[in-house]
């Protein structure tokens, strides 16, 4: 069973039409890019899968079951978690007690206070487990706020596998990295997929992360879908290639 199905998914704010009539399928354990100039509707498409909004016509739906118009706190719940352009951490907190509260939501612990000792560790190692998962034990006792600004979107990652994920959306997961940083994402990414088996859509512009990271490319131009299929395929696509000339940020 596929984990994503779109059949005929479209989505217009008044007169525009963000996206038409999109069929896309996403298999367990694929790491799929989704990439298109700028206003192609990628990030549309992440709000209509994660029920920011519903989708104006079309089904969606999410292992086998109809998820079309279901909120996001539902769709959270189901495992479907999405990151934001914006960066969602506590600034004044370490990046360890930052995982620590992430985890405690995540086990509807918050309004405990007098958690058990045996509460406490469970939650300890939770927390310790994703500080390795997203490498950064080293940082653990650092502020958020004093990380580079790469580091504080690798410790959002951390709080959105504190979820669960089996389907984790991210939009522009590199974007305003250096280069250093850009390859920690990458390398965080490519191993929580691999080990983890985390079905991921990502949204990129770059095309060395693309080609070096995706199993599969899904390209958007204008709100349709234009080309799917594995790098080679992308890359060699005419009307790919034609709809970057010139729109390539
Ligand atoms: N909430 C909204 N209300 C009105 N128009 C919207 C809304 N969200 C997106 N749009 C429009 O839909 C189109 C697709 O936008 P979207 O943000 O999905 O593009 P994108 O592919 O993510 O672009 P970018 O690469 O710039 O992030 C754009 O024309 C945008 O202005
Ligand atoms: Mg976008």
């Amino acid at each position: 069973m596929s984990l994503l199905e779109l059949h005929g998914v479209s989505r217009s704010f008044g007169a525009l039409r963000a996206l038409s009539d999109i069929d896309l399928t996403v298999e367990p354990g694929e790491l799929r890019a989704v990439i298109g100039p700028n206003g192609a509707g990628k990030t549309t498409l992440f709000n209509l899968i994660s029920g920011f909004f519903p989708p104006s016509a079309g089904r969606i739906l999410f292992e086998g079951r109809e998820i079309t118009g279901e909120q996001p706190a539902r769709l959270v719940a189901r495992g479907i978690i999405r990151t934001f352009q914006i960066t969602e951490i506590f600034p004044d907190l370490t990046v360890y007690e930052n995982l620590r509260l992430a985890v405690e939501a995540a086990m509807g612990l918050t309004f405990r206070p007098f958690l058990g000792a045996a509460g406490r560790r469970a939650v300890a190692r939770r927390a310790e487990e994703l500080l390795e998962a997203v490498h950064l034990a080293d940082k653990a006792d650092r502020v958020a706020s004093e990380l580079a600004h790469g580091d504080q979107r690798i410790v959002e990652m951390g709080i959105t596998l504190s979820r669960e994920p089996r389907l984790l959306l991210l939009d522009e997961p590199t974007a305003g990295m250096g280069e250093e940083e850009t390859e920690h994402m990458v390398g965080i990414i490519r191993r929580l997929n691999r080990e983890r088996g985390i079905t991921m859509l990502f949204i990129e512009h770059d095309m060395d992360i693309i080609f070096g990271v995706a199993d599969r490319i899904t390209v958007l131009e204008n709100g349709t879908l234009l080309a799917e299929g594995n790098a080679a395929e992308i890359a060699a696509n005419e009307a790919v290639q034609a709809a970057y000339l010139g729109s390539r940020r």
